[in-house]
């Protein structure tokens, strides 16, 4: 009964799902604090006590008619105040509420735009280490991906990108700060790429658009600031998420804009009939009225920055070879002996579960997700410690 297509891509498997499912083994054979698992990008951290002000009072809400359906784009309210965010923030600096679409998360919103802007065949150009789920979405649409590698250093490789976009590139995903490497691409390199778009759309004739996915965007350190490449490239879209910047990936909201200048009247349309047809229909009510209270709330990032400065001082003075993330809560260092598959497993010998690099398409590194306590984290870089002392 099941069709051929999904048949395969199950048993393909995902390899975060498979070490999460052998990490619950491991904790049901020895407990589940002698079980350090690094894999999965879901927060401990709960959401901030805003968000718990706001549950409450819309508890006490009586508002005619938040609980019915709406239009599949959200609420108006909502959409003109992140409009406005976005245009403060300079990320679209033109957007309306007419641009802006609610979703249940990234994902949804990431599936959205594909599926409304992909003709059979057309490609996707990824850039590797990448979200590994970015693959699954480009082939559910018939769509076709075509992969880029980064820099060593994980920065952008215009040379490499140049090299794989054809007449038939529909589009390019960018994931700025990056799951798994922890990059946050500079603005000089983004409007190096938009240029070469630009130059590319203007030599084959057609369009390519950016898909811009940015739920880290708010988990970014040392205060710095993320740079949206849609703010300068016309065929753009930004896809957000409130799972990191709130801790609530599983209440599921966030939102697609994409940039008026992009100049197609029946966008908003398109997106709309596409989540509709996702059988999502709209964001969820409850979640699109409490994000509209927490737009200018976040974690508090401090909280991911110590860890992450423990982590990075800890591996790199213990012999790793590591760049220092520049955002999210991962970090993504190269396997002793540059096969992260046989460092998993050794490291599944000490009860450490992290995701090898396979999973993000760049085999020799292997990531750690540190969106965890921090009795995990330290029994983790022991053994991480010492892994690496004895290879
Ligand atoms: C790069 C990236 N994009 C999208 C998503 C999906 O996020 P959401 O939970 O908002 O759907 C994730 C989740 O981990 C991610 O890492």
């Amino acid at each position: 009964m099941i069709s051929h297509y999904i048949q395969e891509a199950i048993s393909r498997g995902s390899i975060i799902r498979v070490m999460f499912e052998r990490g619950r083994k491991l904790k049901a054979q020895y407990g589940a604090d002698q079980v350090f698992d690094l894999t999965l990008g879901n927060p401990v951290l709960e959401p901030p006590p805003e968000y718990f002000q706001a549950l409450h009072e819309l508890a006490e809400l009586r508002d005619k008619g938040l609980h019915r359906y709406m239009p599949n784009v959200g609420f108006d309210f909502v959409r003109d105040n992140i409009a406005q965010r976005l245009r403060e923030r300079k990320i679209l600096p033109e957007v309306t509420r007419e641009n802006i679409i609610m979703t249940a998360g990234a994902a949804c919103g990431l599936n959205i735009v594909l599926k409304a802007i992909l003709n059979p065949g057309d490609e996707v150009i990824i850039l590797a280490p990448y979200f590994v789920e970015y693959l699954h979405y480009v082939t559910g649409y018939q769509g076709v991906f075509v992969i880029a590698n980064s820099n060593p250093d994980f920065s952008l490789n215009l040379d490499e990108l140049a090299s794989k976009i054809t007449p038939k590139t529909r589009a390019l995903i960018i994931n700025s700060p990056n799951n798994p490497s922890g990059r946050v691409y500079s603005q000089s390199s983004l409007e190096a790429m938009a240029d070469l778009l630009y130059l590319k759309q203007k030599q084959y004739h057609t369009r390519i658009a950016i898909i811009s996915d940015e739920p880290y965007r708010e988990l970014i350190f040392d205060g710095q600031k993320v740079f949206s490449v849609a703010s300068i490239y016309e065929n753009s879209f930004v896809v957000y998420s409130w799972s990191k910047s709130l801790s609530i990936p599983g209440d599921r909201i966030g939102y697609v804009a994409f940039n008026p200048a992009m100049n197609n009247p029946r966008m908003l349309d398109a997106l709309s009939f596409c989540l509709r047809l996702s059988g999502m229909v709209n964001a969820p009510a409850i979640m699109q009225w409490l994000v509209n209270k927490l737009l200018d709330v976040s974690i508090d990032i401090n909280y991911y920055q110590t860890k992450r400065d423990r982590i990075y001082q800890s591996l790199k003075s213990a012999g790793y070879d590591l760049i220092k993330p520049e955002g999210t809560f991962y970090v993504f260092p190269r396997a002793p002996g540059d096969d992260a598959l046989a460092f998993m497993q050794k490291a599944m010998q000490l009860n450490i579960l992290v995701v090898p690099g396979q999973g993000f398409g760049w085999p020799t590194h292997f990531r750690i997700a540190y969106c965890t306590d921090d009795y995990t984290i330290d029994r983790a870089l022991e053994g991480l410690v010492a892994l690496v002392r004895s290879a």
